[in-house]
C-alpha cells in the first residue's frame, strides 16, 4: 500500500490474520488482490465506486443505504446474487460501506459455500474505527439488533480516509463518540492526542483522521487479538454502550445517532464509576467532559436531553438497561473505567447508585 498510509496485521488464533490499511487514496492501489464481486451499500456506491480497481467492478452487488440492507431477505437475495454470479470457494468478496454493508457483506462471506475470503472497505468513520475490524458480521430480526451473525474476520480492512469527505455531519459525529469511546481505553496518549486535534478532526484533515484512525483500530485490534469470541476482556469495548443502547431505545430507533448516545453513556459510566469509587484517576471524568464538548458531543445524560430534545425519563432508562443483550442474569452488568487505559467489565452496582447516574 502506497501514499501516506499506514499498515499493520492482526494476528487471530488457527494462523488467521486481518492486514489492516487505513491513508487517503488506497483504494485506487487495491488492485494486486483478486475481488470477484463487490457488495456495496447503493448510496456509497454512486459518490465512490469508481474509486475502486477496475476488476473489482467487474460484478456489483448493491444494498439499500445504511441499516435497511441489515435484512434478512437482503441478504437471502446477495446469497442468491452470489451464486448465480459464479462464485467460487476461492474467491473474494468486497464489501463497500458503512458498518451495515460490512455487516451484512461479512456475513454473506461467512455463510456462502460456508465461508469465502473477504475484504473490508469501510466508508464511515464509525465503521473505520469500529465495524471494519474484529470480525463481527450480522443481520437484525424485527425488533432485534444483531439477532444473527457470525464471526468472520476480514482477511483486509482498507480503510480510505479520503471517502470522509462526503460523510454527512450527523455520521461523522457519530464515530467521532466511539472514537472517544476508544480513547478511553486506549489511554492517555490518544486521549491527548484527541484534545489537540479535535478542531481538525471535525474539519475532516486527513493528517489529523489517518493517526487517530490508526490508533483506534490497533487498540480495538490488540483486544480482539486477545479475546476473538467475546469470552471475557473483550466487553470493554462497550465502554458507554450498556447507557447508550438505553439511550438509543427509549429516544427511538435513529432519532440519536449511535455515537452520540455512547457519548453520553460514557459520561454515565464515568459519574458511576466516580459514586462507586472505582475511579482512581479523579480528574478523567471533567477531562472526558471537556474532550466530548471539543468533538461537539454530549459529555451527560442531561446534557443530551437539553440539546436532543428527548426526555429520555430514569425509569424508561432503567427498564431499558435491564432488557440489554449484554446482561448476566437479572442485574445489569456494567462496564466502568478506574483510570484511562485500565478498563473494568462485568461489575454490579448498587441500585441507587445506578438510579443516581440516571436522574
Ligand atoms: N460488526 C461490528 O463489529 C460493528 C461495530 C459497530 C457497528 N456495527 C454496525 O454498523 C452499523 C452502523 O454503521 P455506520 O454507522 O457505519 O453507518 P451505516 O452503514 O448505517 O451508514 C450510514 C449512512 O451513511 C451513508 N454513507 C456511508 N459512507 C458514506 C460516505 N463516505 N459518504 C456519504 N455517505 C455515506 C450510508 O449510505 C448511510 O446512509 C450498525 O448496523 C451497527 O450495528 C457493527
Ligand atoms: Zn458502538
Amino acid at each position: 500500500v502506497t501514499g501516506g498510509a499506514a499498515e499493520f496485521t492482526l494476528e487471530l488464533p488457527g494462523g488467521r490474520s486481518t492486514e489492516i490499511a487505513v491513508g487517503p487514496g488506497l483504494l485506487a492501489g487495491a488492485a494486486p488482490w483478486p475481488v470477484a464481486a463487490t457488495v456495496a451499500d447503493r448510496a456509497v456506491w454512486e459518490l465512490h465506486g469508481a474509486r475502486l480497481p477496475q476488476t473489482w467492478r467487474r460484478v456489483v452487488l448493491p444494498l439499500a443505504p445504511g441499516e435497511g440492507a441489515k435484512e434478512w431477505s437482503v441478504l437471502g437475495e446477495l446469497l442468491e446474487r452470489l451464486c448465480a454470479a459464479g462464485l467460487e470457494r476461492g474467491d473474494c468478496l468486497a464489501a463497500f460501506g458503512g458498518g451495515a454493508a460490512l455487516d451484512v457483506g461479512g456475513l454473506a462471506a461467512a455463510l456462502y459455500l460456508r465461508g469465502v475470503a473477504w475484504i473490508a472497505c469501510p466508508t464511515t468513520l464509525l465503521a473505520m474505527v469500529d465495524a471494519a475490524v474484529g470480525g463481527k458480521t450480522a443481520v437484525n430480526l424485527p425488533g432485534a439488533k444483531n439477532q444473527v451473525g457470525a464471526f468472520h474476520a476480514p482477511t483486509r480492512v482498507l480503510a480510505d480516509t479520503e471517502l470522509l469527505a462526503t460523510l454527512p455531519e450527523a455520521e461523522l459525529r457519530s464515530g467521532l463518540g466511539e472514537v472517544l469511546k476508544t480513547a478511553l481505553i486506549a489511554g492517555e496518549e490518544l486521549l491527548a492526542r484527541l484534545e489537540r486535534d479535535a478542531a481538525a478532526l471535525l474539519r475532516r484533515e486527513a493528517a489529523a483522521l489517518g493517526p487517530v484512525i490508526l490508533a483506534c483500530l490497533r487498540t480495538k485490534a490488540a483486544v480482539v487479538a486477545e479475546d476473538e469470541r467475546e469470552g471475557g476482556r473483550r466487553a470493554i469495548l462497550n465502554l458507554g454502550h450498556t447507557f447508550g443502547h438505553a439511550i438509543e431505545a427509549v429516544a427511538g430507533p435513529g432519532t440519536i445517532p449511535h455515537g452520540v448516545a455512547v457519548a453520553a453513556g460514557l459520561g454515565c459510566a464515568l459519574e458511576l464509576a466516580e459514586r462507586t469509587e472505582l475511579l482512581e484517576e479523579r480528574p478523567l471524568r471533567a477531562r472526558v467532559a471537556r474532550t466530548a464538548a471539543l468533538l461537539q458531543l454530549p459529555a451527560s445524560l442531561d446534557e443530551l436531553r437539553r440539546t436532543s430534545g428527548c426526555l429520555l425519563p430514569a425509569p424508561a432508562l432503567r427498564r431499558a438497561l435491564d432488557r440489554d443483550k449484554k446482561r448476566a442474569g437479572s442485574r445489569p452488568r456494567l462496564v466502568l473505567p478506574r483510570r484511562a487505559g485500565e478498563i473494568e467489565f462485568g461489575l454490579a452496582v448498587d441500585e441507587a447508585d445506578l438510579l443516581a447516574v440516571l436522574a
